[in-house]
């Protein structure tokens, strides 16, 4: 992320999220009653003014990319459930941005890390805080930037047990960071107690594309670069299954497995679309 500012990815991400509660048919594949109120003022974008609105333009790319990423969100969440059945007690949201699954989250017993960049991080606060939202229970707050610091530290003084069975969420964050920020979390995470496990989503980079679908990723990369979160790695499956090589059960799903678990028999368009981004989740033995 360039320049002492909050993500602008993260705020883009988070308007799609509430277009999908304002705009998308039931039944809503991210079912989030914080989405829109999370916004605050942010949200009059999607609200007044929906036709000139990136989210909301009936183009199949712009729809693909919102099934993307609440199916990423939903994704995340189901794997956080079975996880904590199986005895998690511990998710860890790496780049949380405005996620709000704090404000919802079921499990009484289930305590909640967001890690983020701090200049993101304060700004999430200061809208919470405006929006009337600030109290979340069991929800801690770790600052960290995963180019300079130490994440592992960062958790432990924040009073993260790495003893515990922990989830990890990695959402639209691993584009963004250098390929050395990315492996010395994975290693964080390879030390991670039995039972732990890990969701992220990821690009394939744009040589495998098909032409049309280059064009949609050269749109994309434009605009986050423009937002001065330029996209940095990109992996083949074969390429992010070889960072893993201490993880069990990995699982990495594109669109036809995403659409058949999240959008099939839906009556609206509502669905993803092309190779370019993948689901990746990985569990410690
Ligand atoms: C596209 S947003 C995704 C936010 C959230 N996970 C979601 O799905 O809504 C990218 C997130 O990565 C975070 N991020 C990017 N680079 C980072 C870094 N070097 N250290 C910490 N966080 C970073 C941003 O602050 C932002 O919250």
């Amino acid at each position: 992320m360039d320049g002492p500012r909050p993500s602008r990815t993260a705020l883009r991400v988070a308007l799609r999220r509430a277009a999908h509660q304002l705009y998308d048919d039931p039944p809503l594949v991210l079912n989030d009653p914080f989405a829109l109120p999370i916004l605050g003022h942010h949200a009059e974008e999607i609200v007044r003014t929906p036709g000139r609105n990136p989210e909301n333009k009936p183009r199949p790319y712009s729809i693909g990319l919102r099934a993307f990423l609440v199916a990423r969100s939903r994704y995340a969440e189901d794997l956080l459930a079975d996880a904590v059945a199986q005895g998690t007690t511990q998710y860890v949201l790496l780049g949380a941005g405005l996620d709000t699954f704090a404000h919802r989250n079921p499990f009484p017993s289930l305590r909640v890390f967001e890690v983020d960049h701090p200049h993101t991080q304060q700004w999430k606060r200061e809208l919470l805080l405006e929006n009337r939202l600030a109290h979340a229970a069991h929800l801690t707050y770790v600052p960290v930037d995963f180019e300079r610091d130490s994440l592992r530290d960062r958790l432990i003084a924040s009073g993260f047990d790495p003893h515990a069975p922990t989830f990890f969420a990695w959402l639209g964050v691993v584009p963004y960071l250098t390929p050395e920020a990315f492996r010395a979390t994975v290693k964080f995470l390879s030390t991670q107690p039995s039972g732990s496990g890990i969701v992220l989503d990821y690009s394939q980079p744009r040589a495998v594309l098909e032409p049309e679908e280059q064009l949609a990723h050269d749109s994309l990369a434009s605009r986050v670069r423009q937002a001065g979160e330029a996209f940095r790695q990109f992996f083949t499956p074969t390429e992010m299954a070889a960072e893993f090589p201490s993880f069990c059960r990995l699982q990495d799903i594109g669109s036809p497995e995403i659409n058949a678990r999240y959008f099939a028999d839906r009556t609206d368009n509502l669905r993803t679309i092309g190779d370019a981004g993948r689901f990746f989740s990985a569990w410690i033995p």
